[in-house]
């Protein structure tokens, strides 16, 4: 597999070509499924909700829950056969949260611990008597030594690091995509779990958040990402990135 390389394509296929074991770690945030929703108690169809916004540009973000909850599964199994650590980024939305649930209960030998990325401020709630959304989960995934919390390839010192993370997301939508990494994220992460040199792969990669971050910290990067405009921003990115460092 070629390194400091994203790939225009579904991310299973390229998890196909992967060897076991080959990514140190992988950084991600799969989609929300922001656009399914409910209506008088029951998942609305696609042609209902396809008027109403869409998070990304081109993309739907609206599977019914069942497809959304096999595509986290073959995923979140593909990742643990290439990578020892999975930083799985969710967030509770009406058209996630039985998958999210649902997810932790089958990977739980799997769930090492839940890191709350706390964005400073709250998204309004779409309806009444709802809660307003301020918070998203980490959840950390270990091969190998789920059953300890201990992290063997930590870098933080004892009673030095805590379980929320206070990282504020702009409150501006990129104009390039409506759910981006902030790069303080991708950098806490890569400080405290990784070492220079190793390989990261984010498997939806959008505008390349993890890539761009894990190029400026000298680790080697994979990426996957379907849609090609958020792929071509991303390679914009890196070689903006380029141009600063040379
Ligand atoms: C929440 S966004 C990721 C944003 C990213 N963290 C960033 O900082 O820009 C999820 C991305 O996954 C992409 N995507 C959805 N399904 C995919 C798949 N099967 N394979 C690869 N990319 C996919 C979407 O196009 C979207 O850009």
């Amino acid at each position: 597999m070629e390194f400091n390389r994203i790939y225009n394509e579904n991310c299973l296929d390229t998890l196909k070509r992967m060897e076991n074991d080959s990514v140190d770690l992988v950084i991600t945030s799969p989609p929300y499924n922001m656009n399914l929703r409910i209506r008088n108690g029951k998942y609305c169809s696609r042609q209902i909700v396809k008027e109403l916004s869409t998070k990304y540009d081109g993309f739907d973000d609206n599977l019914p829950i069942n497809e959304y909850y096999k595509l986290h599964s073959d995923i979140l199994r593909e990742l643990l056969r290439v990578s020892e650590l999975v930083f799985y980024n969710v967030q509770i939305v009406t058209g996630s949260k039985r998958s999210i649930f649902k997810m932790i209960g089958e990977f739980n030998e799997f769930l090492k611990d839940i890191v709350v990325w706390d964005k400073g401020h709250a998204q309004p709630a779409m309806a009444e008597r709802v809660l307003n959304r301020q918070t998203e989960l980490i959840l950390i995934f270990d091969k190998s030594n789920a059953i300890s919390r201990q992290f063997s390839q930590g870098k933080f010192k004892r009673g030095t690091f805590g379980d929320i993370w206070n990282i504020s997301r702009p409150t501006k939508k990129s104009k390039n995509h409506g759910a981006v990494f902030p790069e303080e994220l991708v950098k806490t992460i890569l400080e405290n779990f990784s070492e220079e040199n190793q390989v990261v792969y984010d498997p939806f990669s959008g505008t390349g958040t993890t890539a761009v971050v894990s190029k400026m910290m000298n680790r080697k990067f994979i990426g996957s990402e379907l849609m090609e405009n958020y792929f071509d921003y991303s390679i914009e990115r890196l070689k903006e990135l380029d141009n600063q460092l040379f």
